[in-house]
């Protein structure tokens, strides 16, 4: 292992960050658990950055891919492909959006990229709206619109971006009011910063920001910009890089906790569609979409392989109603870690929703992050036999949890009492 460690420190950046002291190196998975190359195993709350969204080596998706990779693996987007019109049938018609097209990627980042490069097109400006504390991919456009510093390496921006408030509900110089006033004040604001811009293309959200620590507005928020947004014709692009496909149980898509007036203009996706598969994409209304007056292509999006893997875990998700476990176990373990926050001065909050549920650590008795507590948190979970995440704004300081949407309630207990024990050992 270590010389696993010193081979990757010769040969990758720097910046590529590895969790734990003494990083961990997974071989194999099944299910909802992990096993390590000396043979431990793990009960995995974080699926990979919340990418093995239905289950560790899903047989129907194995199968899948065997079979297609026996048959073709690629042909590119220059001729006709049955997989990537199956599933750009069904992620339209799940969308929501009226005459929706989708186009495939091989990455979240790649598909912000593109939904920017077609808000800015089709609005023709250059001017983003995007959230404070947000992340949006590693590239340089995603990173022109991240509000997280410690994502955000370079300044330099082919965009214009202007910073709204509203992501993070309980830290911010609105974090006192109520829920009816929060919004109230960030709408104010955002009308008031319209009133000094050039006209935006679009607003990019995440429903709930992931990297960010887990953070959500008040439901009702981004119902409540589209309004105004409306008043102007600027897009509402919503990131469902790790919201979508039913892991906030409520809903199908985070969005839809903000949806009063209809769907968003463009949605993005990534991660768990392909449950490891490399699938990313974008569906937009088709005056949207096809706004581009030059070619494209995509040499690797929408590939035969990762399409016939998207098909197969998008039926098994559907099928066996992993939304509605996700509402209904994560409501269970997101009860279990309250009760357990309560009795622990070092948690500032637990927040979430289905199965992605956010720990937030402070220093006992007071309001400052405690990204130390995180790590130590992080370590003894590994410690323990259990594998999760970590993320927050200023500060490293929220535990992220967010297992395969398959989690049993046994799962979840075993998880929950694992972390317990973690909590416990750091305060
Ligand atoms: C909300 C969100 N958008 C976009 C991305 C970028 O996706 P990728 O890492 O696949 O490029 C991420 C990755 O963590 C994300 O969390």
């Amino acid at each position: 292992m270590n010389d696993l460690y010193d081979r990757h420190r010769a040969v990758l950046p720097d910046w590529l960050a590895l969790y734990y002291d003494s990083p961990l190196e997974i071989t194999h998975g099944e299910g909802r658990h992990v096993w390590d190359s000396e043979g431990r195993r793990y009960l995995d709350f974080f699926g990979g950055i919340l990418t093995t969204m239905t289950a560790h080596a899903l047989p129907e998706v194995t199968k899948a891919v065997s079979e297609q990779a026996g048959r073709i693996i690629h042909s590119s987007t220059l001729y006709l492909n049955r997989p990537m019109v199956e599933l750009a049938e069904r992620i339209a018609q799940l969308s929501g959006i009226p005459d929706a097209r989708v186009f495939f990627t091989t990455s979240g980042t790649e598909a912000n990229d593109t939904a920017l490069l077609l808000a800015t097109t089709h609005r023709r400006s250059n001017t983003i709206l995007a959230m404070r504390n947000s992340y949006h991919g590693r590239s340089f456009s995603a990173i022109g619109i991240t509000g997280n510093r410690s994502w955000s390496p370079s300044s330099l921006s082919p965009l214009q971006t202007l910073y709204v408030h509203g992501g993070v509900r309980t830290r911010g110089p609105f974090a006192h009011l109520s829920d009816a006033e929060f919004i109230a004040a960030c709408v104010e604001d955002l009308r008031d910063l319209l009133g000094h811009t050039r006209p935006p293309a679009a607003l990019i959200a995440e429903p709930i920001q992931g990297v960010g620590g887990f953070t959500s507005p008040p439901d009702g928020l981004y119902a409540a910009f589209r309004d105004v947004l409306n008043e102007h014709g600027i897009l509402w692009i919503a990131d469902e890089v790790q919201t979508g496909w039913g892991r906030t149980g409520e809903h199908f898509w985070g969005w839809q906790a903000h949806g009063r007036n209809g769907p968003p203009d463009i949605v993005t996706f990534a991660k768990g569609i392909g449950n490891g598969m490399s699938i990313g994409g974008v569906v937009a209304r088709a005056e949207i979409m096809n706004c581009l007056d030059a070619n494209s292509i995509s040499t690797f999006g929408g590939t035969q392989i990762t399409m016939a893997a998207g098909l197969a875990n998008l039926n098994h998700l559907i099928e066996h109603d992993l939304q509605g476990n996700a509402r209904r176990v994560g409501g269970l373990l997101i009860e279990r870690l309250r009760a357990v926050a309560a009795q622990l001065p070092g948690v500032r909050e637990v927040r979430g929703r289905g199965l992605m549920i956010g720990v937030e650590l402070a220093r006992p008795g007071t309001d400052e992050a405690d990204p130390r507590a995180a790590a130590a948190v992080l370590e003894a979970a590994r410690e323990g036999g259990l594998l999760i995440g970590k993320g927050g704004g200023h500060s490293t300081s929220a535990l992220r949890i967010a297992p395969p949407l398959s989690l049993t309630v046994a799962e979840a207990e075993e998880g929950a009492a694992i972390l317990e024990g973690a909590l416990r050992s750091a305060y």
